[in-house]
Formats: C-alpha cells, structure tokens, sequence
C-alpha cells in the first residue's frame, strides 16, 4: 500500500499509476499542485505548512493521514519539503525519493540547473532512501542520463525524467515485495 507525496506536475505520479502498484493516497504540500488531478478515484488531501503551528504539526497530522489510508511505502514524487522525524519516524526505512541528479552530486531543489552550469558530460536520475537531510539517505538505484551539445534545462529534465519513470516503478515494485 503506497502513499505519494508531491507538488509539482506528478509525472512521476502518473508512472507509479501507470506502472499498476498499489496507491492508495496521494497528499500535497500545495493544494494547487497539478499532480492531485492524476490521481482520479485515489483519495487526495493537502497539508499546506500555513495551516499548521509548525512542520512537526504538519508532518505529524500527513503521516496520520496516510496512516488511515493503510499507507506503508511513501514515495517523494517531487515533493519539494525537507520531512522531520514526526513524519519519517512513523515509516522506518520506507520513505523514497527521486532526483535528477547522480547522487550525492547536486542534491537540492535546482539539480538540472546545477549541473548544466557546471558543464557535467553526464548526468542521471538517483532513488534513494529518505533521512532529514536535503537528499541524501542510502542510495537504492541510480542511472547516468548523457548531456548533449544545446541542451536547455528544460530538454535535459526530460530525458532525465523519461528514466526516472522506469526506474523508480521498478525500485518500489522491489520494496513492496520485500
Ligand atoms: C523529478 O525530476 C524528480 O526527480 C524531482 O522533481 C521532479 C518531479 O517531477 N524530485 P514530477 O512532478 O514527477 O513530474
């Protein structure tokens, strides 16, 4: 039984549907977040930081949330908040993220950027393990992504993300069955 965070478009979201697992709840930091419209019959809620006295409040109350939904695998599908231990103690090693990046190389919320300015031959998608920090966490899978001559951040996020929409269905499906 998986739960999703995200805020952004949810094409990643969107693999995990298309990809037939388990989702059983998809939660937001941002109500507005495009990627709760993919999520059809699957129930949605959003837990925005200005609702709450602080993050513990608000991660606490998401965690219970997902909790009733029967959540055990969480899985950041560009979910753009920092989670604290109210939120990742309540799932012990069963908290995944996606990044555009090889990591540990340019964690952080400007990845793609990153990288073209720093002028990297290569890149690459990372899932990994989730701990407080700004990606870091035991890495499970990664896969290097070429830079090409003209790439904009735009045309290398896409060829990133067309990876990332294999390869993080296939790491959860793992999870799942272990
Ligand atoms: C992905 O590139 C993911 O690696 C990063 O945020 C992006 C989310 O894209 N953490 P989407 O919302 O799944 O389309």
């Amino acid at each position: 039984m998986i739960g999703v965070l995200v805020s952004g478009g949810g094409t990643n979201l969107q693999a995990l549907l298309d990809a037939g697992l388990p989702v059983v709840a998809v939660a937001s930091n941002r109500r507005g977040a495009p990627a709760l419209a993919r999520a059809g019959a699957i129930p949605t809620a959003a837990f925005e930081l200005a609702d709450f006295p602080d993050r513990a409040a608000r991660d606490s109350a998401m965690a219970d949330w997902l909790e009733q939904q029967g959540v055990r695998i969480v899985v950041l599908a560009g979910y753009m908040h920092l989670l604290t231990p109210a939120f990742l103690d309540r799932f012990p090693d069963a908290v995944v993220n996606v990044h555009p990046s090889l990591l540990p190389a340019f964690p952080g919320a400007h990845a793609v950027e990153e990288q073209l300015a720093a002028g990297v031959a290569e890149s690459g998608a990372t899932v990994h393990l989730v701990d407080e920090g700004v990606d870091s966490g035991p890495i499970l899978a990664q896969e290097r992504v070429s830079v090409l001559p003209g790439d904009t951040p735009d045309s290398l996020h896409e060829r990133i993300k067309t990876v990332e929409h294999r390869l993080l269905p296939e790491v959860v499906r793992e999870l799942c069955a272990r």
